[in-house]
């Protein structure tokens, strides 16, 4: 047996570093992502048949192919396209922002529709208009049912996040993938990158668990 955890000691901090640079684009790209899959789920229910038509196209196309695919073609086709060279955060942002929200766009569009008719006609009834019965009445009312979902969407987000070492972020992943090839020895800064994104995700788990305690006191 070959385990010699000492050796890693001194990229420690190097190592740690990674989990800054993985969180600041994760966090950008959950608020990008929610915001626009919010509008893409009101599209899809709306009555209007054009915006419905672009949503579902959207999600199509961004569930429909590979994020890392996405990530490469807007980090080097920007460049080509534009003449302006596009930085590594940039593009993971935009790719993970816009692949979230097509998931996004149908839990949220899920969970909209999974709010009591009544609700919706009711408001109706008292003549509150279409913006703030959506805003305060049926938005609340689905968050709920939709967290589960939303925080595996973010669990989803922050794992595939060490896809972006592919475009030389230097996010947890890669600075791994340093530390082996500086040491000629990848298993031990592996593992310990491993342990860091479990317990991102454990952090994430509990918080979901302590935001869905808090709405359910409401009930
Ligand atoms: N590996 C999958 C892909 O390449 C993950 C997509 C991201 N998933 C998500 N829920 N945002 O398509």
């Amino acid at each position: 047996m070959n385990l010699d955890f000492s050796q890693i000691v001194p990229y420690i901090p190097f190592m740690l570093k990674g989990i800054w640079t993985t969180i600041q684009f994760v966090f950008v790209a959950i608020i990008l992502g929610s915001i626009l899959g919010t509008v893409l789920a009101l599209f899809k229910i709306g009555k209007a048949k054009s915006l419905r038509w672009f949503a579902d196209a959207y999600t199509s196309i961004f569930r429909g192919t590979p994020l890392i695919l996405q990530l490469m073609i807007i980090y080097y086709s920007i460049p080509q396209l534009t003449g302006y060279d596009i930085n590594p955060f940039l593009s993971a942002v935009l790719a993970f922002g816009l692949n979230s929200s097509a998931y996004i766009s149908e839990i949220i569009r899920a969970g909209i529709q999974a709010v009591d008719k009544g609700q919706m006609e009711a408001a109706q009834a008292l003549g509150i208009p279409y913006r703030t019965m959506m805003k305060d009445i049926i938005l609340p009312q689905a968050l709920k049912n939709i967290l589960p979902a939303l925080m595996n969407e973010f669990i989803t987000l922050t794992k595939e996040s060490a896809i972006v070492s592919t475009i030389g972020y230097l996010d947890l992943m890669r600075r791994a993938q340093v530390v082996g090839s500086d040491l000629f020895r990848n298993f031990e800064p592996l593992l310990f990158v491993g342990f860091i994104y479990w317990c991102m995700v454990m952090v994430l788990t509990v918080l979901g668990k302590m935001f869905e305690r808090r709405l359910k006191l409401s009930d």
